[in-house]
Order: C-alpha cells, then sequence, then structure tokens
C-alpha cells in the first residue's frame, strides 16, 4: 500500500513513501523548472549540422554558472556531463562528444538545473538540418504520448493513467513503449517515488493527490521496445538499432488537474522550432 506524507515533515531521501509538496514548494519548481526551460530554448538556437554534441554540454554547464544553478547530472552516481544527449538510436543517458551533428539526426537534450535545492527536470527532442519523415513522424508522435500522460494527470485518476494513455497512443501508431526505464517523482530529490510507468492499465498504481511532483518521460521506438546498455554502463541503445525519442516534463498535480512546470517559456515546444 502506498503511503503518503507530507513533504516538509519527510526526511530527504526516497523513503518510497509519496511526498505532498505545498503552494510555496510549488514556486520553488517553477524556478528551477523555468530555468531549464529557458536553458531548452536557447540549445534549439544552436542545432545545427557540423556541432559537436560536447558544445551543447559546455554551454548548458555555463548557462547554469550564469544563472546559480548546478547540473545535477555532473558527477550524479558517476556521470561525467552536464547533460544527456541522445541520438537516433540512443535511448536516453547518451554522453555529449566531439562528433558533429549530421543533417538528418534527431537527438534528446535531457538538463536537471538544481535551484535553491529544487531539481528542474526536462527533456526535448531537436532534429538537424533536413529530417527524414519516419524520424520527423516519430518526434511528433512522442511529443503527442508526453502530452497525453499529461492530460491523464488529475486528482482522482490512479498514476497508472498516465502510462495507459501513452501506451495507448504509442501502439495505435505502430510504434512501442521503452519498459526499462520510467519517469519519477522529483523537487528536492532528483529521483523519487513514484515510478511513473509510460505503459500499463489505467486502474493500477496510487492515486493521484494534489501536491504530487513528477516527471513524464516516454520513450517512444519506431521497432520494439527492448534497450540494452552499452559497455560505458549508460548509453542505452535500441536493440533492434531502430529510432528513438523523447519528451520529458516536471509536473504538478493541482486541485484543478496540473500544472507543467518545464513548458517552454518562448513556445518552442516540439521541432520545428523555427527560431
Ligand atoms: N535527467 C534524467 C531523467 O530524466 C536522468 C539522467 S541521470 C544521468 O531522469 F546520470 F544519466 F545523467
Ligand atoms: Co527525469
Ligand atoms: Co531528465
Amino acid at each position: 500500500m502506498t503511503t503518503y506524507l507530507e513533504a516538509a515533515a519527510a526526511p530527504l531521501k526516497n523513503t518510497g513513501q509519496i511526498k505532498l509538496y505545498s503552494k510555496e514548494d510549488f514556486e520553488g519548481m517553477r524556478r528551477a523548472c523555468q530555468l531549464t526551460a529557458r536553458c531548452l530554448d536557447e540549445v534549439a538556437r544552436m542545432i545545427e549540422p557540423g556541432l559537436p554534441t560536447k558544445e551543447i554540454d559546455d554551454f548548458v554547464l555555463q548557462f547554469g554558472l550564469d544563472n546559480n544553478a548546478v547540473p545535477a547530472t555532473l558527477n550524479y552516481r558517476g556521470y561525467q556531463y552536464s547533460s544527456c544527449i541522445s541520438l537516433n538510436h540512443v535511448v536516453c543517458h547518451g554522453f555529449p562528444s566531439e562528433k558533429p551533428l549530421r543533417s538528418g539526426d534527431i537527438l534528446n537534450v535531457d538538463i536537471t538545473f538544481i535551484v535553491d535545492g529544487w531539481f528542474g527536470d526536462s527533456s526535448r527532442m531537436y532534429i538537424a538540418g533536413e529530417p527524414r519523415r519516419a524520424a520527423e513522424r516519430l518526434v511528433d508522435l512522442t511529443h503527442d504520448c508526453l502530452m497525453a500522460g499529461i492530460e491523464a494527470a488529475q486528482p482522482g485518476n490512479r498514476l497508472g493513467a498516465i502510462g495507459a494513455a501513452i501506451q495507448e497512443l504509442a501502439e495505435a501508431n505502430r510504434c512501442s513503449v521503452v519498459r526499462d526505464f520510467c519517469g519519477h517523482g522529483v523537487g528536492r530529490l532528483f529521483h523519487d517515488a513514484p515510478n511513473v510507468l509510460h505503459y500499463g492499465r489505467a486502474d493500477e498504481g496510487p492515486e493521484l493527490k494534489p501536491g504530487m511532483i513528477f516527471t513524464i518521460e516516454p520513450m517512444i521506438n519506431l521497432g520494439k521496445h527492448h534497450v540494452k546498455v552499452l559497455k560505458d554502463g549508460w548509453t542505452a541503445v535500441t536493440r533492434d538499432r531502430s529510432l528513438s525519442a523523447q519528451f520529458e516534463h516536471s509536473i504538478g498535480i493541482t486541485e484543478e488537474g496540473c500544472e507543467i512546470f518545464t513548458l517552454s517559456p518562448a513556445g518552442l515546444h516540439k521541432p520545428p522550432y523555427l527560431t
């Protein structure tokens, strides 16, 4: 049985219980998440064929330092970068690299800034140069999947309603949902309870209550859902080498529905960004 507790009274660790945050806590999340969203807006301006993705990572670190924020991934469990940059068949946790982007590459940039102790976690897809049709379609579908999950994130629904909505849309479009990684509670911790599955049944999981804060971050594959992690211990790729896409928002459950903390202030929700 899941239990809930006031975040203010909770220890600063994952106890498996679901933390319920206050109005003031939501304000803290808004600040951290809007910084992350602004950074992802800036990244949209940088993307072009020829750009080594390490330059995106360098920009993210500098943007954080300039804004009194620390990238949460830097030295997180041995991870060495300020962002995760996952190209083409890389599902998540890709390393930034010196290899230049090529026209037609699709990439996810995942950033988490810590601002005053609050974690703002979000990612978007970008397309370098001229997209291929299948890639463009996958990126669009994946954003639709994220938004379908967010629409199901309402008080009174169960957590499983989110995954069910995502899975239904992905599979109706002959794509698959990655099982091996999920969304997560977020707030004053990077990864907290509950696990937010991107597949499953609407009548399963704990009830969604106002004050809950978590991410939704579906990874959708053009081929099968199976994933393997490379020998570097981080880079997750599709087993069948098919293309994979992901978008992520940090959200909070309210009395009326939910608030998307990481919404783009510039309206750069999905490609083409036309900046
Ligand atoms: N930002 C990722 C997430 O959405 C986590 C990255 S952990 C890292 O949960 F170590 F790979 F950076
Ligand atoms: Co996340
Ligand atoms: Co993330």
